[in-house]
């Protein structure tokens, strides 16, 4: 057995699992409940560290100074409830006093959105407000304000909540009580999606893929909601504007392979922003769609492996780790707040996208493997090519095992640093592991739970991903060229291209564009280009960090307005 295991590792090159998935489950098994009372200690009025706190009332974190998180997010309270919402509503936990609690924050909220503050009122802006004390009163002090994740955020925790009560019966509820709530934050966000806001982070001030992606949830599911109760005066108005937000959540895409979590900042771009994007927008029923970055698509799978592979060098408790293993991850790596350390909540965003991922091909019995997402699969099979594979194939069985376990690394690097006793800070010190900044952080036990549930199959319910098409005129500043070069290689050799622009990486041989050889001697891409521009370009193998280039002159291609265009090239 274990000579067929070195064999199978040693065939898919991959990492060797920290932990055996025993440990994992007996982690999970202990922290899971941990997580759970510490979530539900941080909550008003009866919470054992939310003293103060109104009913339904989310502490950030007890911690009052260094840092003083003693203030009620919209976001991080409503991705608080959303979890608590689905243990209701999935039957994990049916208790009376959670349903009680669950009234209680619907309350809470509707207070919040009538409460004046810097923003402005409830019909002039306020509803972007960020934050505001527990006692239910406004936070003046200066602030990253305003932050438009909010409302949309809370929008998809009253929705889930909405849907169960009419599956239930019990639709006066949600007419008298859901809906007027949900029909402030929804006008807000299709009003004011095209504005400028804060990011997640409170740091910067542009757009945000996190806050464009739940916004357009919201806006899907209020429509669908709206349709449902017969509220059909606003259906027009959020259909075309989360058409609207659809195809602006495209523009976040970049050639590179990620997604640019900010058009502001000055950052890489590389950001947990956008896998907590992923999973808060994950749709069940929606395979594995590119337009709305679901956690299999090739977008979302390769847009991680870079995130992830961003934090190598940057925290020295990953040195020493194989290139192709699990990582501690933190915001991004340019973060430097409270020394810029990884964070529990991002670490374990990782392991949820990919347990999301594992459901859905799991579900479809098939994967596809795209030139954008090959590779995130070569981290798992160096002989992974575009293609599709069926659940019955040693390909597929070899990968998604593979990622199951490169999933479970990320939950036992949360382990590791998870200290006697389960509290799960914000962050954990990149040199040594030790917990740091906020202690008891809310996020931190809602992002535990949501992880373990998924790595269980358990998952949140569909909101209508499924099927959006995104507009054509979106796409429309951008033509597809398929790059076909015949090139004989040598085992161990690959083709990868160049070129002058951004889409190809703009000549650095390093990040260059691997092409596919499923049509062996003809190797080739398809890579979205700018319409009518001379763009140069060359070929390049590689072998083993061997490079060699292509004879000169550069080559050139002049790109089409519109249509499709591929090249007929021969190496030389
Ligand atoms: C509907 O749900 C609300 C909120 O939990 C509850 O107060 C009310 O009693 C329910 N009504 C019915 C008819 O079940
Ligand atoms: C508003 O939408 C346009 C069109 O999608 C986009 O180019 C622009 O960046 C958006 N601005 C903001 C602040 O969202
Ligand atoms: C899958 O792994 C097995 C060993 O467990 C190996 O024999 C087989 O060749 C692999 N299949 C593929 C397609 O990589
Ligand atoms: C996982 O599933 C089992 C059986 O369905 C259940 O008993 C357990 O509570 C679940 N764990 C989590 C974390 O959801
Ligand atoms: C495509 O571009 C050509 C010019 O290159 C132009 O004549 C034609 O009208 C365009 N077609 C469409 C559908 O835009």
């Amino acid at each position: 057995m274990l000579s067929l295991i070195s064999s199978f590792l040693a065939l898919l090159s991959v990492f060797v699992p920290n932990l055996q998935a025993s440990d994992i489950d007996s982690y999970i098994s202990t922290e899971g409940p941990i997580a759970k009372v510490g979530l539900l200690a941080n909550i008003g009025p009866s919470g054992s560290k939310a003293d103060g706190a109104q009913a339904g009332i989310v502490i950030a974190s007890p911690s009052k100074s260094n840092p003083d998180y003693f203030y009620t997010w919209t976001r991080d309270s409503s991705l608080v409830f959303k979890a608590l919402i689905d243990q209701y509503t999935l039957g994990i936990d049916t208790s009376p006093s959670l349903r009680t609690l669950i009234d209680h924050f619907v309350n809470a909220e509707a207070t919040l959105q009538q409460v004046n503050n810097p923003s402005g009122t409830v019909s002039t802006g306020g509803l972007g407000e960020p934050k505001f004390n527990v006692d239910e009163t406004a936070f003046t002090d200066p602030w990253g304000r305003p932050q438009r994740d909010g409302s949309a955020l809370r929008s998809t925790a009253l929705i889930t909540y909405a849907n169960y009560l009419l599956a239930n019966d019990n639709s006066s509820y949600v007419t008298s009580t859901l809906w007027p709530i949900l029909k402030l934050d929804l006008d807000y966000i299709s009003q004011n999606w095209n504005e400028t806001t804060f990011d997640l982070w409170e740091e910067v001030s542009s757009s945000s893929f996190f806050t464009t992606a739940v916004q357009h949830r919201a806006l899907r599911e209020g429509t669908k909601l709206a349709t449902a109760i017969g509220e059909t005066a606003v259906v027009s108005g959020y259909t075309t504007q989360a058409q609207n937000v659809l195809c602006f959540l495209q523009s976040y895409w970049n050639t590179a392979g990620y997604v640019t979590a900010n058009t502001g900042g000055g950052r890489s771009g590389k950001d947990v922003n956008t896998i907590l994007a992923s999973i808060h927008t994950f749709d069940p029923a929606a395979g594995c769609d590119t337009a709305t970055f679901q956690p299999c698509s090739d977008r979302a799978l390769s847009n991680l492996l870079i995130y992830v592979d961003a934090f190598r060098n940057v925290y020295s408790i990953n040195s020493g780790i194989a290139e192709n293993a699990a990582v501690a991850t933190g915001r991004y790596p340019e973060d430097i707040y409270q020394g810029g350390n990884p964070w529990y909540l991002a670490t374990l965003a990782v392991a949820e996208q990919l347990y999301d991922a594992l459901y859905v091909w799991n579900a479809e019995g098939f994967l596809n493997i795209t030139p954008t997402s090959l590779p995130f699969f070569q981290v798992f099979s160096s002989s992974a090519d575009v293609g599709t594979y069926a659940s019955t194939t040693s390909i597929y069985i070899n990968l998604t095992t593979a990622i199951k376990s490169y999933a479970d690394d990320f939950v036992q690097i949360v382990a590791k640093y998870t200290p006697s006793g389960g509290g799960l800070a914000e962050q954990y010190s990149k040199s040594d592991g030790t917990p740091l900044s906020a202690v008891d952080l809310t996020w931190s036990y809602a992002s535990a739970i949501t992880a373990f549930q998924a790595r269980n199959g358990t998952v949140p319910a569909s909101w209508g991903a499924s099927g959006l098409i995104v507009p054509s005129e979106c796409l429309s500043n951008i033509v597809a060229v398929t790059f076909n070069v015949q090139a004989t290689t040598v085992f161990g050799e690959n083709i990868y291209i160049v070129g002058s622009v951004n889409a190809l990486e703009n000549w650095s041989p390093y990040n260059a564009l691997l092409l596919s050889a499923a049509n062996y001697p003809t190797w080739s891409i398809t890579v979205n280009l700018p319409v009518s521009t001379a763009i140069q370009y060359k070929y390049i193998r590689k072998n083993n960090g061997d490079v060699t280039w292509e004879s000169d002159p550069n080559r050139l291609i002049m790109t089409p307005a519109n249509g499709t265009y591929a090249t007929d090239d021969t190496w030389r």
